[in-house]
């Protein structure tokens, strides 16, 4: 255990004597400190006083400061976080759950999207956003776009290397598995790229959590076609209007349906709200829905024409006239706590099952669940060419959202943990799978041993629900070789392994 710099102080002196400017790094005591701090966070639970917050928040504005930082903060053990976009439901990227000398390196400051509209492909730094890289992306050149989340304030940097989960991912797959080339500082401060990082960094970086590499600098990616035009429809029904039904049908019918198809679920108030996304017209939509899914009874009326970029929009709660400069706001509401957890369903649940699901979500403590369906592309790649294993098999993933006002305790409801209590007969099991980029602390917390590193039993326990075995232990192999002094971690970091064979 080091803790001879809990002050920070030779750390700061030592980020000043690399060449560090000084305006660049918000300590504690700095009037800019909470506001530097608040910036990106999207749940206030992480806010409240009695957080344990970093010593200092630094804002590089190129890569040698954070190679120059990696150096510091070892020389002086001094861990750091990084913070791309700040969406972490857990709040890892920016505090600590135990006491712990920390600095945040917020990486908002290195955000260039630049395109390659002939080779279709783009570098994305870190600190942008995904509403940012959809912007410069669509102006491009509007039949380019990119699969990843909705929300458009999500981090690239936290949110490509825990997988992307997307409206396209059943024709795409996830964000992570788009990626052609990366550049990362790893824990030697060396700023490394694929081919210098070596396969299983490359591999461990592609969705198996960015926080136990190294700090991931800039992203290269294949951007996707996408029609000039796209269709969008939400259908919502009531349980009297059949919507226990529909779900029970959706769970094994869309995931088969053609790839360019996606309708996802969000089952809320009693009610089931069909989204859907469809890579094509309105005329051909309509057919293939009244053959595979009548029971919907989606018309023309529900059928909404507009760009691809557009109903990234539209999808996460706009119009189809909500400007698309919208993409790039970045300030976030902190009005409501939240918790969040996920599951991932290989069987139908059956219709009895369902009538007892839906009145879970009714009362006032009650939040609501998001089913987004996999099969097509996401399904196909093998479970352990990337680290995120939930592929062949899985029908859907479940995420369950509870949301609280903020003059209440930011103390969890009992809600979210009961419901997922109450799912688990009807969900994976062995181990009951969970979604690396739906944080849930719940699931395990690392614990260190006398050696100074994160145990590998200890990590096993969070990270096998997130990664499978194979995978948990590849990429605790991987840390073993590029980080085996286990400098980046936090409670949910992959530990090192280190064998001597
Ligand atoms: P943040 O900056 O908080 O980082 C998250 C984790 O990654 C932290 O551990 C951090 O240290 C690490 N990290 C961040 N940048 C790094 C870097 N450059 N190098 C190394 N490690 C780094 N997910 C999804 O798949 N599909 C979706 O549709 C959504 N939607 C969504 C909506 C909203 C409102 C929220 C709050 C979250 C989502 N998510 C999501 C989850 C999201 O993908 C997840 O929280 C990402 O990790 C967020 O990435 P950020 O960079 O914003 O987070």
């Amino acid at each position: 255990p080091t803790t001879a710099d809990s002050t920070g102080e030779d750390f700061l002196r030592c980020l000043a004597a690399s060449g560090v400017p000084s305006k660049l790094v918000v300590t504690q005591d700095s009037p800019s400190f909470t506001s530097t701090l608040t910036s990106s966070v999207r749940n206030p639970r992480f806010l409240e006083p009695g957080t344990v917050r970093p010593l200092c928040i630094v804002t590089p504005t190129n890569s040698s400061h954070v190679q120059d930082a990696v150096v510091c903060g070892r020389r002086h053990n001094i861990r750091i976080r990084v913070r791309s976009g700040g969406h972490d439901y857990e709040g890892l990227s920016y505090r600590s759950v135990r006491p712990e000398a920390f600095a945040v390196f917020d990486l908002a400051a290195l955000r260039a999207v630049r395109v390659d509209r002939v080779a279709a492909t783009a570098w994305v730094d870190s600190g942008a956003t995904v509403g940012e890289l959809y912007y410069v992306v669509a102006k491009a050149d509007p039949e380019l776009a990119f699969p990843a989340g909705l929300c458009p304030t999500i981090g690239i940097g936290g949110h490509f290397s825990g997988g992307g989960i997307g409206m396209m991912m059943r024709k795409y797959g996830l964000s992570s598995d788009n990626v052609l080339d990366a550049t990362v500082v790893d824990a030697n401060g060396r700023l490394l790229d694929k081919k210098a990082m070596g396969e299983d960094l490359f591999w461990a970086i592609r969705g198996g959590g960015g926080e136990s590499f190294g700090i991931v600098l800039s992203w290269k990616v294949m951007l996707v076609a996408v029609p000039r035009t796209v269709t969008v429809s939400l259908i919502v029904k009531s349980m009297e209007q059949g919507a226990v039904d529909l779900v029970t049908k959706w769970q094994t019918l869309v995931p088969v349906l053609p790839d360019e198809l996606t309708i996802r679920v969000f089952v809320q108030d009693k009610q089931a709200r069909f989204q859907t996304l469809y890579l094509g017209t309105c005329d051909k939509l309509l057919p293939l829905m009244s053959s595979q899914f009548p029971e919907l009874g989606m018309t023309r009326a529900d059928c909404q024409k507009m760009s691809w970029v557009q109903s990234m929009l539209y999808l996460n709660g706009g119009t189809g006239s909500t400007p698309l400069e919208d993409l790039l706001n970045k300030t976030t509401s902190l009005t409501s706590f939240s918790k969040y957890k996920s599951d991932y369903v290989n069987q139908a649940i059956s219709k009895a099952s369902w009538e007892k699901i839906f009145p879970w979500f009714d009362g006032a403590d009650a939040g609501l669940i998001i089913l987004e369906p996999q099969g097509g592309r996401v399904g196909s790649i093998g479970d352990d060419d990337t680290p995120y294993p939930h592929r062949a098999g899985v029908l859907y993933n479940i995420q369950y959202i509870s949301f609280w006002p903020t003059n209440a305790t930011a103390a969890v409801p009992d809600w979210i943990r009961n419901v997922y209590g109450f799912m688990e007969p009807f969900v994976s099991c062995n181990p009951r799978a969970a979604y690396v980029n739906y944080r849930d602390l719940d699931l395990g917390e690392n614990e260190v041993t006398a050696g100074g590193v994160t145990s590998y039993e200890s990590g096993r326990v969070w990270g096998e629900k997130y990664f499978g075995v194979a995978n948990f232990r590849r990429l605790a192999l991987t840390k073993g070789m590029v980080d085996p002094g286990d400098y980046f971690r936090n409670e949910q970091s992959v530990p090192p392994l280190v064998t001597s064979n």
